[in-house]
């Protein structure tokens, strides 16, 4: 089975443990379920809903923690809509997201998300959803395509890539599958362009397609705000993301939260991994975790916790 490291685990528990109940949690990123795993084992009566849009995540983590029964509730859908989806269980004492994607998706090929690995040009999480990183690449305008090369995946030669595609489907035809644009890439910059990347030359418009494909920014500006529906009074709300589109969301939203009196950022800088943890897991390195404490009427919330 495919194996996905929890990142900044150690912080996540600890940050529960420092309220003063967690009865009830939202993992609204349940992947193969390794937070929902270690909440339900360090804390024996807790709850926890989790909530996937990647069906085949669903049913590896409900797999995986069958042992706890009537403890664990999966819910399929996209965390934009998490006030309707898990409405009905709320309030919640911890509400978590783990942003972007597993290493089930990232490793097999047959999803798409890899520039490693040959496979359709998918990048679905949800592969219900109509839009594929395939119909992106074949059907966008160079305007189009540059635009989200240079937004979501801050790529210097997005203009270059864009052009690029355009003259390979002129020429040639249909972009089908990753190792196929990807060549596309490589045959468009130079060498000396590719060396200074400092990094593969398809990791940027691999993260721009995917963006783009799941809409991803959209769904965590709707999934926050959905989340501050659904909390209890002194809840935690918790956010891990890997790349700086992310991570700004997450900040002005806390920080428009903590203006409004909703509570308290609790961490003025992000935690970021230990060096040991990026030894064991290199997959963890871009990671940033904001934390929020929700108010509790009648106690003075504290900035440390
Ligand atoms: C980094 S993984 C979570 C890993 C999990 N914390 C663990 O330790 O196993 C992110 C998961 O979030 C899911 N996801 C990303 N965006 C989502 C969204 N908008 N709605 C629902 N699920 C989403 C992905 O499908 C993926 O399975």
């Amino acid at each position: 089975m495919t194996e996905h490291i929890p990142v900044l685990l150690a912080e996540i528990l600890s940050f529960l443990q420092s309220r003063p109940k967690v009865g009830k949690v939202l993992d609204c990123t349940l992947g193969l379920g390794g937070y929902s795993e270690a909440v339900l084992e360090a804390f024996p009566k807790v709850q926890v809903w989790g909530l996937d849009q990647d069906d085949e995540a669903i049913r590896i983590a409900t797999d995986r923690l069958g042992a706890f029964d009537n403890r664990f509730h999966p819910i399929h859908g996209n965390f934009a809509e998490a006030a309707e989806l898990a409405g009905n269980a709320a309030p919640f004492d911890a509400i978590l997201f783990d942003l972007g994607v597993s290493n089930l998706q990232i490793t097999e090929g047959y999803r798409g998300f890899s520039f490693q690995a040959d496979g359709p040009l998918d990048m679905r999480m949800n592969r219900r959803s109509a839009l594929t990183a395939e119909s992106i690449v074949n059907n966008w305008t160079e305007k189009e395509l540059s635009d989200i090369f240079w937004k979501y995946g801050e790529e210097r030669y997005s203009r270059q890539i864009a052009r690029g595609i355009l003259r390979y489907r002129e020429n040639t035809g249909k972009i089908e599958t990753t190792g196929n644009l990807v060549a596309v890439i490589r045959e468009t910059l130079p060498a000396p362009v590719q060396r200074k990347m400092g990094g593969h030359p398809a990791r940027k418009i691999f993260q721009a397609l995917r963006i783009a494909v799941n809409d991803e920014l959209t769904a965590l500006e709707q999934g926050l705000s959905g989340a501050f529906e659904l909390v209890s009074p002194g809840a935690a709300v918790a956010v891990v993301s890997y790349h700086s589109l992310e991570d700004r969301i997450v900040k002005q939203y806390f920080r428009e939260m903590q203006k409004e009196g909703r509570g308290i950022i609790t961490t003025k800088r992000p935690l970021i991994p230990s060096d040991g943890e990026i030894e064991r897991n290199y997959k963890a390195r871009s990671a940033k975790l904001r934390l929020f404490v929700v108010t509790e009427p009648g106690k003075e919330a504290k900035k440390k916790w």
